[in-house]
């Protein structure tokens, strides 16, 4: 983070909370983009996303007192309650999320000791797809064990961020964004499994390729009850090709030639689309990291392109502008890969590019992309960053 934003956060945090004569902490956490492997992660199969350079800063400092105070540098809605009568409910405001996690640590045997003023700083547009909640929800966890002295526990920060988000706030999300965003590596992708959460760091090294992020800003609608939707779709594949497998759990557990052979098992036509997609897809992941090693960034990319047609066409999650945002870029020269990013139906796409046509892809794409849909595109030219840690 810049010198001079810090310094402006400093002063917003003593004109909302005083100075007094205490040290203020500050902690970030990323947001992050999926490279691929989409709507794999509910399904128990490999995905690969990254950290991003930008995402949710907190400068907090403890009270005398037992209150627990949040503000945001984005925002206008506060919250102040005891730490020892946190809300059991959700408000529909921003401060869900810091208190979700807060009510999920004591749950966990982890209450507060004190009070605590709290202020964000949000990078990450909302309703992006790029795990602005995620963010939050690591950022909290993971400063409020640290100042309580409690063990900083990656992979347990993200499954009770992710338990913050679906009890508490009510999205029944996977495991992928919370763990992306509290393990992520500067430029380095992460392979996770997320059955186990077994998980590799692959070096993420595309040379003069860099990625580039394009937001659609489209409001992303109908997200929540089509996710859900798609989860209970692949739960009914389950059930069916358990004729089968007796043994199965997930679909992230069968291979391509397994599936082939009963996936006949499945009832209804769009049941099997959608298994095929979880099915192909988990083993782009795989072969995408192979890929990588091998500095095959073509190969890489093209693993990139049949993911979004499979999640345009067999998972049906893309929208007319996440596909006007990919066949544009993919006119481009030097575009390896682009595809949708996240949940689907709006948010991001994500873009392998060559560095000296990124002018021209900003350009051209976010033109062409405002003709056919009347949306003005963003784009973030990005590198991979680190995930969450604490800066002062
Ligand atoms: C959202 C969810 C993730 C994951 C993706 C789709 O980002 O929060 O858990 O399911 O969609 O891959």
């Amino acid at each position: 983070m810049n010198q001079q934003l810090k310094e402006k956060l400093h002063r917003t945090f003593i004109e909302y909370y005083g100075s007094g004569d205490r040290p203020v902490n500050v902690f970030h956490a990323p947001g992050r983009v999926n490279l691929i492997g989409e709507h794999i992660d509910y399904n128990g199969g490999y995905v690969l996303p990254a950290a991003l350079e930008f995402g949710t800063t907190l400068l907090i400092g403890a009270r005398d007192d037992d209150r627990i105070s949040l503000s945001s540098a984005q925002f206008p809605e506060r919250a102040e309650f005891a730490y020892g009568q946190l809300p059991g409910a959700k408000s529909d405001q921003w401060t869900d999320y810091p208190t979700g996690v807060m009510v999920t640590l004591q749950q966990a045997g982890y209450p507060l000791s004190r009070g605590y003023d709290l202020l964000f700083h949000g990078e990450i547009p909302n309703g992006s797809g790029l795990s602005s909640s995620a963010s939050i929800e690591v950022v909290t966890a993971f400063a409020l064990l640290t100042l309580e002295g409690h063990p900083v526990d990656r992979k347990q920060i993200s499954l009770w961020a992710q338990k913050a988000e679906n009890a508490y706030v009510g999205v029944n999300c996977g495991i992928m964004d919370q763990f992306a965003v509290a393990n992520g590596k500067k430029d380095h992708a992460i392979l996770l499994m997320c059955d186990t959460l077994e998980f590799e760091l692959v070096p993420f090294q595309t040379g003069n390729y860099k990625l580039v992020i394009g937001n659609t800003n489209k409001r992303r609608g109908l997200v929540d009850s089509k996710y859900n939707e798609r989860r209970s779709e692949c739960e009914t594949a389950v059930n069916e090709l358990k004729a089968a497998f007796p043994e199965l759990t997930l679909l992230g557990q069968l291979n391509r030639d397994q599936f082939a052979q009963h996936a006949g098992l499945i009832a209804s036509e769009t049941v099997r689309k959608r298994a095929k997609h979880v099915i192909e897809e988990n083993e782009r992941v795989l072969q995408s990291v192979q890929k990588l090693k091998e500095n095959d960034l073509a190969a890489f990319g093209r693993l990139m392109r049949e993911s979004h047609l499979s999640l345009r066409d067999l998972y049906e999650v893309s929208c007319f502008e996440l596909d006007v945002m990919v066949e544009e870029a993919l006119k481009i020269p030097g575009v390896v890969g682009s595809r949708m990013t996240g949940a689907g139906f709006g948010g991001c796409t994500v873009s392998l590019v060559r560095e000296d046509q990124i002018e021209r892809f900003v350009r051209e794409v976010g033109e062409a992309y405002e003709k056919a849909t009347g949306l003005e595109a963003a784009f973030y030219v990005c590198g991979v960053g680190n995930g969450a840690e604490q800066i002062e």
